[in-house]
């Protein structure tokens, strides 16, 4: 709706809008699409399937901006005698997130449903632990960032096979090649640091 700009756009004899080159701004609209409703979309899957899925993905979204989140956040913060290798590597971890969200919130909407947008939203719904405002130890921060990847993990098997059996091929392959794998090497990479080994001396 165009409130503003309706009340003075210049009008000819028939009430038609002149042409002009004024925006039209502060400009309003109610929701037309309520979040958590799918629309009809014609792609060989159910409504309800597709509902279910959006669900799901939705859920896994939040989640996985939040480890992004969480990955910024001890990136900045890293300190300590493996800062480099530590600062540099959350900063790719949070770069390999980042086209994954953009996926699972494309997939969403391939689906017709709302993909969750604002980050306070997001909050609302992750069930990923909020941190400290301050800042932890490293080791706190690797568990803390493993224990994202496993709850992701463990959601994104379930949901990876109930999206299977609802015949969401597409979903599905979405889970498995670019949500678990990713989950599960970037788990690797972490794990690996919390190993309690000698740096000099056997
Ligand atoms: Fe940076």
């Amino acid at each position: 709706m165009a409130k503003a700009m309706t009340k003075t756009a210049k009008r000819d004899d028939a009430g038609r809008i002149l042409p002009g080159s004024q925006p039209w701004l502060h400009q309003e609209s109610i929701e037309i699409q309520k979040f958590g409703h799918v629309r009809q979309f014609p792609i060989g899957l159910s409504q309800d399937a597709r509902l279910y899925a959006c669900q799901r993905l939705n859920q896994l979204l939040c989640d996985i901006r939040i480890l992004h989140s969480l990955y910024k956040k001890h990136h900045w913060l890293m300190r300590g005698a493996t800062f480099y290798q530590l600062h540099l590597l959350f900063d790719k971890h949070a770069g390999e997130l980042d086209p994954m969200i953009d996926e699972v919130a494309e997939r969403v909407q391939t689906l017709g449903g709302v993909a969750v947008g604002d980050p306070r939203h997001v909050a609302e719904i992750t069930r990923i632990p909020r941190p400290p405002d301050g800042c932890e130890e490293v080791p706190a921060m690797l568990s803390r960032l493993l224990e994202a990847h496993e709850a992701i993990l463990i959601d994104a098997h379930d949901a990876a096979a109930k999206l299977a059996e609802m015949g969401d091929d597409g979903s599905n392959d979405l889970i498995v090649s670019t949500i678990i794998r990713t989950n599960e090497l970037q788990a690797w990479f972490l794990v690996e640091h919390l190993v309690d080994t000698p740096l000099v001396r056997a």
